[in-house]
């Protein structure tokens, strides 16, 4: 029998550029920011208000407020996508309509029989979950004891929802899956969804991530890692630099990003609207190093790299790969272990190898990252663009870089035009986590 071939025939996205595809797609390349401060989101309470001023990172990746008809957020013009408001977590809300708007584009959602629904599997993850009903019950909790704490609070709460809720709104009856791979957890659902239509479990999945963690005791987490920019408050769309001599810190962000994966000849046969890309390669490995910091040479996501390129039946031909979406979350270490694992193995192709981080433009959406950043590489395959990197004007030259390691276009604060074939995209996690994905245009 001959390999099944799994393509993606339908995107989705809520992202701090943008709610819907063409409007975050058309927001990055034009080099929009979708950072804000946080003492500027709608609507804060006075306290919230002090609760973020207390935290010396006020910065964040935040899904605009307002109409779908200017590509913004109002959870109540989704009454289709989002049926019960009080059982449904923000991080399940976001995933329901992004799922929504892919399903749509892939035309995978009107007059299906029961065989397509049995036929059609789920696998949508989350690092977190819904953070904001864990502090406001513990708050009740605290204060007013048990009739205070929510009946619904479970089923908001739980990561594995905004699969079921996506299962359940639509009737698909196929695996149900959900993975929690920190920043490696949108990569990694595509590719476990993937290898699940490879094994031939069904022919098609809805696969992706979400997170909704723009919280102030979240933050805080992150910051008192010191994980978080510190340095840019008063300039947020500054704030976040992959690459550059001034990075020092990511910029937590939030929104979800689906994908439809189908088996080819399945897409084929009923006429699939459009074909972005086909998922040819999934890389999976582990540092064994650290809980927060990666290895300094890059050596687990070289091996992450290597494995993609290894099951795209390309590692013999490295050079074939034309663009990488970086995980570059602006941080001065991990940026620089992720340009090491880079060279280590495309060194030679130097400036004919694109690179970039669109982090700089969303933040860093954690858990949703890998199937953003996915999305965003599948469009600049189809489209033949390359999203910027935006606040790249010193590559290379912060503390402890070598300049001359930063060998590669790293496509600065310009979209470019470029017909490419095949791309890489990686993601890397805290718990020592790595993950890559290889994608080629059809
Ligand atoms: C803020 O409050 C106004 C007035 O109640 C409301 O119209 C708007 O939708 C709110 N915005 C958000 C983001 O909740
Ligand atoms: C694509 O690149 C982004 C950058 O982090 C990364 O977070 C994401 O995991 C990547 N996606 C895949 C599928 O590797
Ligand atoms: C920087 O990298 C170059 C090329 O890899 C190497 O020759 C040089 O010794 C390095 N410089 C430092 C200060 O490590
Ligand atoms: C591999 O995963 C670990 C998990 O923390 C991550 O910290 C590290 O950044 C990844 N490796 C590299 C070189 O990026």
């Amino acid at each position: 029998m001959a390999a099944r071939r799994v393509v993606v025939t339908g995107l989705g996205l809520v992202t701090p550029v943008g709610v819907g595809v063409q409007q975050s797609w058309s927001n990055l390349i034009s080099g929009k920011s979708g950072i804000i401060s946080t003492l500027t989101i709608e609507n804060l309470t006075d306290i919230e208000r002090a609760q973020f001023e207390s935290i010396p990172s006020q910065v964040v990746g935040k899904v605009p407020a307002g109409s779908i008809a200017d590509g913004k957020w109002n959870a109540k013009e989704h009454k289709d996508a989002i049926k019960d408001f009080r059982r449904t977590g923000l991080f399940s809300q976001y995933a329901l309509v992004a799922a929504e708007e892919a399903l749509k584009d892939a035309n995978w959602l009107e007059d299906l029989d029961e065989k397509s629904l049995l036929n059609t599997g789920v696998a949508v993850g989350s690092s977190i979950g819904s953070f904001e009903d864990v502090y406001k019950n513990s708050v009740d909790f605290n204060l007013n004891g048990y009739r205070k704490v929510q009946p619904l609070f479970v089923p908001r709460l739980l990561n594995n929802m905004a699969s079921g809720a996506i299962s359940i709104n639509y009737g698909f009856k196929g695996p149900i899956h959900s993975v929690s791979t920190a920043c490696a957890t949108g990569c990694n659902a595509i590719g476990d969804a993937m290898r699940f239509i490879k094994d031939g479990y069904c022919d098609v999945m809805i696969a992706g991530a979400t997170e909704a963690l723009v919280h102030p005791v979240a933050i805080s987490g992150f910051a008192r890692a010191k994980s978080l920019v510190t340095t840019y408050n008063d300039q947020p769309e500054k704030s976040s630099r992959p690459f550059d001599k001034d990075r020092s810190g990511f910029v937590l962000g939030e929104g979800a990003g689906i994908v439809i994966l189908e088996e080819l000849e399945h897409a084929i046969k009923r006429g699939a609207n459009k074909i972005y890309g086909e998922v040819i390669g999934y890389g999976l490995s582990g540092d064994g190093y650290h809980i927060t910091a990666p290895d300094p040479n890059g050596d687990g996501a070289r091996r992450a790299m290597l494995s993609a390129l290894r099951t795209a039946g390309i590692s013999d031909s490295p050079e074939k790969i034309d663009y990488i979406n970086a995980h570059a979350t602006s941080t001065q270490l991990g940026d620089r272990a992720e340009n090491l694992a880079i060279k280590s193995l495309f060194g030679f192709k130097k400036n004919e190898l694109f690179v970039s981080s669109t982090k700089s433009s969303t933040g860093h959406l954690l858990g949703a990252a890998g199937t953003v950043e996915s999305i965003f590489t599948l469009l600049a395959l189809s489209e033949g663009v390359l999203p910027p990197t935006l606040n790249l004007n010193n590559v290379g030259e912060a503390d402890g870089d070598n300049k001359s390691d930063f060998i590669f276009n790293y496509v600065p604060n310009q979209a470019i035009k470029r017909d490419i074939k095949y791309a890489l995209n990686n993601s890397f996690g805290f718990g020592g986590v790595n993950a890559s994905l290889c994608f080629k245009k059809m």
